[in-house]
């Protein structure tokens, strides 16, 4: 053997799933509401698979093989509104499973072409029903085989959550240097928002950890969940809320927008609607370092008319 091959046995196993976290931590230089007030937000579209749900998939699936409910032959189910099947759909063509996933036919039509550009197999529920139709029609599936499936149920694993808890928490008190006032955060699963702020909370007390919400049920912004009107995720802790925030889509799309072509961030609806979070809480604060997540890249909403200045 050459000595490129002892050299290769030495060193990383180069997996694209070795990419993920790590994801940039920029500031808002222009669309900040007050110039004392500091609003940073973590670019989770950098992730592979381009969103935030690469960390907790593969955390649920490494747990699966953990406890040997998956093993060779079963299909990964779940429910998802995209995101989290494409990272799903990703992980499964990387480890050599079928994917198979339940989801409001009214995704967008980007999202649900990579998906099947992954090889992943789609069942597109009722509009109507949003995500706890897709929620219903899994549980359903499961139900009758469940020896044939794989369900991590991401609204109710703890290896959801704890995806942030180990990562992204642990990357934003090292950028931060633990220098933060207030963490912002959508609640889809709530994954995000529960395993940053509970770990974010233990190591500084002092941080404001601030949920925020679509203000209707009946919203445009792919991946929240309006929480008041759906069934309540099983990770989720509303005691890590100090406060609660609400987002119209109309803001999340303004500030999309404005993002791309004064930030240079071309970023996701829920990305929007975080900053108009992020900039609702700067308003009333003297001083302050507001962390935030932008869950994915605006390509995936390439089909959305909002971006022209339309607001529709
Ligand atoms: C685009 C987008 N934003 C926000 C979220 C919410 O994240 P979480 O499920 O961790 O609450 C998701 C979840 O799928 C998402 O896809």
């Amino acid at each position: 053997m050459g000595s490129g091959s002892n050299l290769l046995s030495k060193t990383a196993q180069f997996s694209l799933l070795d990419a993920i976290g790590n994801t940039p931590l920029v500031r808002i230089q222009h669309l900040t509401s007050s110039k004392s007030v500091e609003i940073l937000a973590k670019l989770e579209g950098f992730n592979p698979g381009g969103s935030v749900k690469i960390r907790p998939a593969f955390n649920m699936i490494q747990a699966g093989l953990e406890s040997g409910q998956l093993v060779p032959g079963k299909t990964i189910i779940d429910a998802t509104s995209g995101n989290t099947g494409i990272a799903y759909a990703l992980i499964g063509a990387t480890l050599g499973y079928r994917v198979l996933l339940a989801m409001p036919g009214n995704a967008s039509p980007e999202r649900k072409r990579i998906l099947k550009s992954y090889g992943a197999e789609l069942l597109l529920t009722d509009a109507l029903e949003g995500p706890d139709g897709a929620i219903r029609a899994i549980r359903d599936l499961h139900r009758r085989s469940p020896e044939k499936f794989f369900y991590p149920d991401q609204y109710n694993n703890d290896a959801n959550w704890k995806a942030h808890y180990q990562t992204t928490a642990l990357e934003i008190l090292e950028q931060t240097g633990g220098e933060l006032t207030h963490f912002v955060a959508g609640l889809g699963t709530t994954g995000t928002f529960v395993g940053t702020s509970r770990r974010l909370k233990e190591c500084c007390p002092a941080v404001n950890t601030v949920c925020f919400l679509p203000d209707s049920p009946l919203h445009g912004i792919e991946g929240l969940k309006h929480i008041p009107t759906s069934m309540v995720p099983g990770i989720y802790d509303p005691r890590l809320a100090s406060e609660q925030l609400e987002v119209s889509t109309e803001e999340a799309q303004e500030m999309c927008r404005r993002l791309a072509r004064e930030e240079g961030l071309f970023v996701g609806v829920s990305s929007g609607a975080a900053l108009a979070a992020a900039r609702k809480l700067a308003s009333r604060l003297r001083t302050g370092r507001i962390v935030t997540i932008f869950p994915d890249g605006g390509d995936r909403y390439l089909s959305d008319g909002f971006w022209n200045g339309s607001g529709s």
